[in-house]
């Protein structure tokens, strides 16, 4: 598929069929995601791939979903058949910057602005949205607030963080959140050209 219409067609998905993906397909998701850039080429993001239903279903369960299905929302989690859960490693990326060629850079690396590895997070997240339409798939993304207790039942290590989950399969129905009904805001307001308040000409 074209790239531009990939972007086109990505939006997030809550409702899937329930049927698996063909292996080869996730392991293509997969590459692609291994593809994300990240600072010092750390590489610390990881995901968890959990395909099992019962697994899935209590991933389900700890985000709350038989409450939002009594609310009259679809099914979410325990449907889709791939939960890529994506977690970052902050350790990776404070050994690599004790790597010898790393260390004249390490302080302000490591106290930039905000921490790299959710960046790098960020970037990973966005490539398996995009390796899932160019599939034929969908994908939505499920933010880690509402994830609580995911460490444990899926023996993540206390250093690595849960950002959230990925999920993949067919679409089912879908449906506009309030979050999208709100649509693209104008790209005025969001794209600063030259400097943040452009000073009015003449
Ligand atoms: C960091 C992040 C966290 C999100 N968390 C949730 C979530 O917990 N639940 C949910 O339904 N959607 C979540 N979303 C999806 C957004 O609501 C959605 O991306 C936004 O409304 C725009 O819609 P679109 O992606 O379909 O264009 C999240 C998206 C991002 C990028």
């Amino acid at each position: 598929m074209e790239f531009r219409e990939v972007v086109r067609r990505r939006r997030m998905v809550r409702h899937y069929q329930p049927e698996p993906l063909p292996p080869d397909v996730l392991e293509r998701i997969l590459a692609v995601a291994l593809r994300a850039p990240s600072a010092g080429n750390a590489q610390g993001q990881h995901l968890v791939v959990v395909t099992d239903p019962a697994m899935r279903r209590r991933i389900a369960e700890l985000a709350g979903e038989s409450e939002h299905v009594a609310r009259g929302l679809d099914p979410w989690l325990s449907r889709a058949p791939v939960h890529l859960v994506l977690c970052c490693r902050e350790e990776d990326y404070r050994q690599r910057y004790r790597e010898a060629d790393k260390l004249r850079s390490a302080a302000r690396a490591m106290a930039g602005p905000v921490p790299y590895w959710y960046l790098d997070a960020g970037c990973t997240l966005m490539l398996i949205l995009l390796a899932a339409i160019d599939e034929g798939l969908a994908a939505g993304f499920l933010g880690g607030h509402r994830l609580g207790g995911v460490e444990g039942l899926l023996g993540i290590p206390p250093e690595v963080q849960v950002l959230g989950v990925v999920t993949l399969g067919n679409p089912g129905r879908v449906r506009r959140t309030r979050s999208e009904a709100r649509g693209a805001r104008p790209a005025a307001e969001v794209v600063h050209r030259g400097r943040w308040n452009p000073r009015p000409s003449g």
